[in-house]
C-alpha cells in the first residue's frame, strides 16, 4: 500500500457517502488476485456487485493519525473477464461526529473529508503481477447513503439517483495517515434477533421491543410503495410511564431513515451502528407493524465463545447473561465504555476492569492484539497513557491521564498471559508497561507515591453521596496503590521473560514502603492525610470528603498486598464492618468492585461475598436485574427506586464494568482458578451455596475444556470435574479433601 495513492471525491459530499468505481479487465491468464483497501472514514468494497469479506465498519477504529488499517481480500473465484470494483466510503469514526475534539462540535476529529486508498494485484499465469491503484482514473458517484454518522445514524434512499461526480481527485493530505495491515479480527454481524412485541406508548408512539439491549442495527425486509419511508429512533429503556426514552443518548441522534424502492427491499445501515433494545417507528408505511419484516442485527468483533455458566438461580443467570451481552455490545473493534450515547470510546479503565471476565467469556486474543497495539501507539514518550484509546488528539482536546485507567497498560497484558499462557503478549507490551510505571514514578511531587493531579477516582462509587460521580476514596491513595500494583506486574512479567527488572524490584519495595508510611497507621488506612488532588467541577465528591478508610481503600490494600500478613485480619474485619455499616452492601465503584468479592473470599468470608451477590437493594448486581436489565448498567441505580432516572448526562444501560463479578462466579462459585497460565494448571475449588442449587461452568482452552458441575441432592453435594489433556488440576472440595489429577472426569459426593 502506498501513501501516495489516497483519493477523494471531486465534490465534498459532507455526511453523504460516495462510491469510487474502477472497471478493469482481467486477461485470460489471470489466475487470481488480491485487493487491499483502506479508508480514512469507512469503506465497503464490492467486486462485480459482491461484497468483499464479512467485515463491517471497515477499516475499523484506530487512532488514524498513528495507524490506519487496510484490509486485504482474496479475489479467488470472484474475478471475471470484465470487472467492476466499487468502494463506497463514508465519514465513520474518523470524519463524522465522534468523541471529543475540543470544539464542542465533535466533528472531523481526524480529517474533514473521507478518502480511500486501494491496491489491486492481479496474478498472471507466468508469475507476473499487474497492479491497479486508486488514482484519477477512478470514477466517483454519489451513493444512495445520503447521510451517515456513527452517533447520528444513517439515511438510505433507494430512489436516489447515483450521479456521476467526475474523476477522483488525488488526496495528498491523507498521506499523513500511516497505513498498516489489519491487526486483529473483523467486526462482523452475529445474531439476527426477532422482535418480541410491538405496542403504543401512553404518548402515542409506536414502539418495537427486541427484548435485548445490544449494539448493531435493525434490518428491514419489506415491500412497500416506491418512496415510502421508514424512520426509526432507538432507545435502551422506556421511562417510568412506559414512554420511549432517548435523553441518555445525549447528543447522539441514532436516527435511521429508509426510502424504499417499490420492490422488495432489504435495508440496514452500512456505516453506522446503534445501541438499543427498542425502536420507535417515527414513520412507517403501514397501519399494522410487520414484525416478521424486521430483525435486530447484533454487531461486534469476531470472537469465539469460551465461557459458559448456568446455575439454578434465575436472577444470577440473568446477571451472567447481562455481562455476556455487555461484552458483545462493547467489543466492537475497541473495548468501548458503551455503544449508544455520544461516547462509544475506548475508555481504558473500563477495559481494564472487565478484561479478566472478557477472557473467560470469549477468546479475546485477536481483539486485544489489535487494541494493545493501539495503546502502545498512543503512549507518550514519557510513558503517559491517556484515559481513552484510540486517543483523539485533534483540536484542543487531550484526554486525561488517570490511575486505574492508565494501568490498563500493565493489567491487560498480565490478564491475557494468565488466560492464554502466551508469553508474546508480555514481550510485546513489557516496554509499554515499564514506561507507564516510569511515568507514575515521575508524576507527582513525591518520588514513590503518585500524589496530586487529576484522577477519575473510584468512579461512580456510592460512598460519597448518592449523586456523586466519584466515590469517597482518596485519589492519592488509589493512584499510589495502582502505582505499586503496576510496578509489581512489571516485575512479574520481567521474571517470566527472564529480563533484568532489578530497577523495578527496588522501585516496588520503595513504593510499597512509601504507601504504607503515608496512607497507613497501625495496620489500617489512615482516616485523614493531606490531600493534594485536583478535583475539577463535576468530579468533586458530593459529601465533600475524601477518605482513606473506605471499602475500596481496604480492598486495594488487601488485594494488592500492600499490607503485612499479620495485618490482614484487622483490615478484613474493618472491611466487613464497613459493609455492615453500609446496610450490608458494597459502596465500591469501578475501582473497588472488581476485587471486593475476591478479597472477601481470600479473607474466608465467602459468606459475605454471597450476601453481596444475592443482595437486591441498591447498590447491588441484582438491583438492575430486578429492574429488567438485559445488559449491565453504568450506575448501580441507573433507574432509581421510584422509577426515575439517574442524570441523563451519564446514564448508560450498557456499560460492562460491573460485570467483572463474572470472574468471581467462575473463579470461586464454580471454583475454576488458573494456577498455571493458559489453564495448564488449575485449582478446582468450588464454594457452593445452596441458594444457587447447581452450577455448570466451563472454559474452553487451547487444550480442551475445563468444566465444573455441582449440585445439591438432599443433604449431599455432588461434583463433576472435567480436566482436559495437558492440564494438571488440584481438586479441592469444601470439606477440605484435595487431590491432584490429570485428564479425565471426576465425580465426588460429600455431605453438604
Ligand atoms: C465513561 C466511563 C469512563 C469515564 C471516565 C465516562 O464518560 O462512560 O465509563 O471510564 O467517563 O471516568
Amino acid at each position: 500500500m502506498n501513501a501516495n495513492n489516497w483519493i477523494k471525491s471531486p465534490k465534498d459530499l459532507g455526511s453523504a457517502s460516495a462510491c469510487f468505481v474502477r472497471a478493469f479487465e482481467a486477461a485470460p491468464d489471470v489466475t487470481g488476485g488480491t485487493l487491499s483497501v483502506s479508508a480514512v472514514g469507512l469503506f465497503e468494497a464490492r467486486l462485480n456487485g459482491e461484497k468483499l469479506g464479512r467485515g463491517v465498519l471497515t477499516p475499523g477504529y484506530t487512532d488514524y493519525n498513528r495507524r490506519t488499517q487496510y484490509m486485504t481480500y482474496d479475489l479467488a473465484g470472484l474475478l471475471g473477464r470484465r470487472n467492476t470494483l466499487e468502494i463506497t466510503a463514508a465519514p465513520g469514526w474518523a470524519v463524522g461526529h465522534f468523541g471529543y475534539n475540543g470544539s464542542g462540535e465533535r466533528h472531523h476529529v481526524y480529517s474533514d473529508h473521507y478518502a480511500v486508498n486501494a491496491e489491486l494485484t492481479l496474478c498472471h499465469d507466468g508469475g507476473e503481477r499487474e497492479i491497479i491503484v486508486t488514482d484519477e482514473a477512478w470514477q466517483v458517484f454519489s451513493s444512495q447513503v445520503l447521510f451517515s454518522d456513527i452517533y447520528n445514524g444513517e439515511t438510505l434512499d433507494l430512489t436516489a439517483h447515483m450521479d456521476a461526480l467526475g474523476h477522483a481527485v488525488k488526496d495528498p493530505d491523507s498521506a499523513r495517515f500511516p497505513l498498516i495491515p489489519q491487526q486483529g479480527a473483523d467486526v462482523t454481524e452475529h445474531e439476527r434477533i426477532a422482535p418480541v412485541s410491538t405496542f403504543v406508548t401512553p404518548r402515542g408512539e409506536r414502539v418495537v421491543d427486541f427484548g435485548q439491549n445490544m449494539a448493531g442495527y435493525v434490518e428491514f425486509n419489506m415491500e412497500a410503495k416506491r418512496g415510502d419511508r421508514i424512520v426509526i429512533s432507538h432507545a435502551e429503556v422506556l421511562d417510568k410511564d412506559g414512554n420511549f426514552y432517548t435523553e441518555n443518548y445525549r447528543r447522539a441522534k441514532n436516527k435511521v431513515t429508509y426510502v424504499l424502492s417499490g420492490d422488495r427491499d432489504v435495508v440496514k445501515p452500512r456505516f453506522s451502528f446503534q445501541g438499543f433494545r427498542y425502536i420507535r417507528l417515527d414513520e412507517y408505511p403501514f397501519e399494522t407493524v410487520d414484525l416478521n419484516g424486521m430483525r435486530a442485527v447484533v454487531v461486534h468483533t469476531e470472537m469465539k465463545r469460551t465461557g459458559h455458566f448456568t446455575c439454578g438461580h434465575d436472577k444470577i443467570n440473568q446477571l451472567y447473561h447481562n455481562t455476556l451481552w455487555g461484552q458483545k455490545s462493547n467489543y466492537l473493534d475497541v473495548p468501548t465504555d458503551c455503544p449508544q450515547r455520544d461516547e462509544r470510546m475506548g475508555w481504558i479503565g473500563d477495559a481494564q476492569v472487565f478484561c479478566r471476565t472478557a477472557a473467560i467469556q470469549y477468546d479475546v486474543r485477536a481483539f486485544f492484539r489489535k487494541w494493545l497495539g493501539d495503546l502502545r501507539a498512543d503512549q507518550e514518550p514519557n510513558g503517559a497513557i491517556y484515559g481513552v484509546c484510540p486517543c483523539q488528539f485533534a483540536g484542543t482536546y487531550k484526554p486525561r491521564i488517570s490511575a486505574a485507567w492508565g494501568d490498563a497498560a500493565t493489567i491487560i497484558p498480565t490478564e491475557l498471559y494468565r488466560a492464554y499462557g502466551d508469553e508474546s503478549v508480555l514481550r510485546d507490551n513489557l516496554g509499554m508497561m515499564k514506561r507507564w510505571v516510569d511515568y507514575m514514578h515521575g508524576a507527582g511531587p513525591a518520588e514513590y507515591l503518585w500524589l496530586g493531579g487529576f484522577h477519575y477516582g473510584d468512579w461512580l462509587a456510592m460512598d460519597a453521596g448518592a449523586d456523586s460521580l466519584v466515590g469517597a476514596t482518596a485519589n492519592d491513595l488509589i493512584a499510589s496503590a495502582f502505582f505499586a500494583y503496576s510496578t509489581e506486574l512489571v516485575v512479574r512479567a520481567g521474571h517470566i521473560l527472564g529480563e533484568d527488572v532489578t530497577r523495578y524490584e527496588e522501585l516496588y519495595k520503595n513504593v510499597r514502603r512509601a504507601f504504607r508510611e503515608h496512607f497507613m497507621e497501625n495496620g489500617l488506612p489512615r482516616a485523614e492525610f493531606p490531600l493534594t488532588e485536583a478535583t475539577p467541577p463535576g468530579h468533586e465528591v458530593v459529601d465533600g470528603v475524601r477518605r482513606g478508610m473506605t471499602q475500596t481503600a481496604l480492598v486495594l490494600i488487601l488485594h494488592f498486598g500492600l499490607c503485612e500478613r499479620e495485618e490482614r485480619s484487622l483490615l478484613e474485619q474493618k472491611l466487613v464492618e464497613l459493609i455492615d455499616g453500609f446496610g450490608g452492601r458494597m459502596s465500591t465503584g469501578f475501582v473497588g468492585t472488581p476485587y471486593i468479592m475476591h478479597v472477601l473470599t481470600a479473607a474466608g468470608r465467602t459468606d459475605i461475598a454471597y450476601r453481596l451477590l444475592f443482595e437486591e437493594r441498591n447498590p447491588s448486581w441484582l438491583y438492575s436485574v430486578n429492574h429488567g436489565a438485559t445488559t449491565m448498567w453504568e450506575h448501580w441505580n441507573g433507574i432509581k427506586e421510584d422509577g426515575s432516572f439517574w442524570d441523563r448526562s451519564m446514564n448508560s444501560f450498557n456499560h460492562y464494568a460491573y460485570g467483572a463479578v463474572v470472574d468471581w462466579l467462575f473463579g470461586v462459585t464454580a471454583g475454576i482458578e488458573v494456577t498455571e497460565p493458559g489453564y495448564r494448571g488449575v485449582r478446582l475449588c468450588p464454594r457452593p451455596d445452596r441458594r444457587l442449587g447447581f452450577v455448570d461452568a466451563s472454559v474452553g482452552t487451547d487444550h480442551g475444556t475445563v468444566a465444573v458441575h455441582w449440585h445439591y441432592r438432599g443433604d449431599m453435594l455432588c461434583f463433576v470435574f472435567t480436566v482436559p489433556a495437558g492440564c494438571e488440576a488440584e481438586i479441592v472440595l469444601p470439606n477440605g479433601y484435595a487431590e491432584t489429577v490429570r485428564e479425565g472426569t471426576y465425580h465426588y459426593q460429600i455431605k453438604a
